[in-house]
């Protein structure tokens, strides 16, 4: 359904910007004037800085929010290494990676039954470490369950990237709620407790993106101007919602990989009011402003970036998060899919919805839920049917990808693959290489 036709339901209020400074209350007053930690807060709240950057980053980059709560979130009991372990770490929570360079993909992966939102975490890809706060790590999520009731989950790794492929995610967090429906995406900070639901029963899937290493930021537009690509004033943070619970809750937290488990008396979400910079937002995929060219040749995908997370090397991202939306091709004389290609970065490709362009859908092919995996230097490019396709098509303007939406998570790091998305999810598909390439045919036809 076209986002201007859906009408938000009563309970998920937004606050829109990107990077803006927000403010929130639920109780007029709560919030203290002109000052951030007042000796008595309103109402007998405790106040709570939470700081997602340096205290000491330069003020453009600084993040950081105050929170003015019921009881402050160190009030739990010590957290104790739980039984339930992510897939893909060791022992000692490092991931297990293997770096190959074959070309992979995946059929559409499994929504594990009688799985939640936390149990249903599968750890596909990635590199780096989170303890030096370096590089990311790649999830594919499943879940016909709630979370159970009273648990509340953070990492303290990295950002989540969250991309709903199938159902909608009713998420609790400390800041409020978002509502992320397929299409959408949404970006927990580090350290963010949340929690999350299914809406109506319906089952969900989709993929995450963990950021280690900094946090996400819009690219700059260059010679685009001003406008254009996701436009800041469509992403949006939820309002203060408090609940004032002293039933037992448990926080499991990620903390280097291994999952730690804590109790207390009191829920985590009980923010009557927060200020600042660093919070969970959402975006809808179907607001993008996509840009290509009109005169001839296919440009760089980078003109697709939503989010870019950069690494100190100019220009170069530890991630970007890239999208494939509906489009018109309009260039003269092209070869209009994207080229045949080999990139220093490695490109992790999901598809959220219908059929993408560069490559035939169908069994066995790149489907709604499924994946690939280009890595570092892998070539790759259109199959060869949407070559031949492609070369003797009459260009015309032609709009592509209605009804589909594929991303790419695209990181200048070898990304490693685990045991679990190499093996034992059983759906890396053996011949996509052959039946991709190895069917190109020959060519060239020297003049005589
Ligand atoms: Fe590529």
């Amino acid at each position: 359904m076209p986002a201007t036709e859906f009408k938000v339901p009563e309970k998920y209020k937004y606050l829109n910007g990107f990077g803006s400074y927000h403010e929130s209350e639920t109780i007029p007053g709560a919030l203290p004037v002109g000052m951030n930690s007042p000796q008595k807060p309103a109402f007998g709240l405790y106040a709570e800085k939470f700081s997602g950057t340096a205290f000491t980053a330069p003020r453009k980059e600084n993040m950081q929010s105050w929170l003015y709560r019921i009881l402050p979130a160190a009030a739990h009991e010590p957290f104790e290494r739980s039984s339930a372990q992510l897939s893909g770490h060791s022992e000692k929570g490092s991931a297990q990676f293997e770096q190959i360079p074959n070309q992979l993909r995946w059929d559409p992966f499994d929504i594990e039954a009688g799985s939640d939102f936390l149990s249903g975490l599968e750890l596909v890809s990635g590199a780096g470490d989170p303890s030096t706060k370096t590089g990311l790590a790649i999830y594919v999520y499943s879940a016909d369950k709630c979370m159970e009731k009273n648990r509340a989950f953070y990492s303290a790794d990295g950002d989540f990237l969250i991309v709903a492929q199938e159902g909608s995610l009713d998420i609790q967090t400390e800041m409020g709620k978002l509502l992320v429906r397929q299409n959408e995406i949404c970006v927990i900070p580090r350290g963010v407790r949340f929690r999350v639901e299914l809406v109506e029963g319906e089952a969900i899937r989709g993929y995450i993106l963990e950021l280690f290493q900094g946090h996400f930021q819009l690219p700059d537009l260059g010679p685009i101007g001003s406008n254009g690509l996701a436009n800041a004033r469509d992403f949006q943070a939820p309002v203060a919602f408090y609940e004032d619970d002293v039933s037992p809750w448990h926080i499991t937290a990620k903390f280097g990989g291994q999952l730690f488990d804590s109790r207390q008396d009191h829920s985590p979400f009980d923010v009557v009011a927060w200020h600042g910079t660093y919070y969970p937002y959402k975006y809808d995929l179907g607001r993008f402003n996509t840009i290509g060219s009109i005169s001839f040749d296919h440009p760089d995908p980078s003109i697709f970036t939503v989010l870019t997370a950069p690494s100190p090397v100019v220009g170069t991202a530890v991630a970007d998060f890239v999208i494939f939306p509906p489009r018109w091709l309009v260039a003269e004389d092209t070869f209009r899919p994207p080229w045949y290609h080999r990139n220093t970065m490695s490109e992790f490709m999901g598809l959220i919805s219908g059929a993408y362009d560069a490559k035939a859908g169908g069994k066995g092919g790149f489907q709604p839920g499924g994946a690939s995996l280009h890595n570092v230097m892998g070539a790759h490019g259109p199959d060869a049917g949407t070559f031949d396709k492609a070369s003797e098509a009459t260009l015309a303007p032609q709009k592509v990808g209605d009804g589909a939406m594929a991303f790419m998570f695209e990181s200048s790091l070898m990304l490693g693959v685990t045991e679990w998305s190499l093996r034992k999810c059983q759906k890396v598909q053996d011949l996509y290489n052959e039946h991709s390439w190895g069917q190109l045919k020959r060519r060239f036809s020297p003049p005589k």
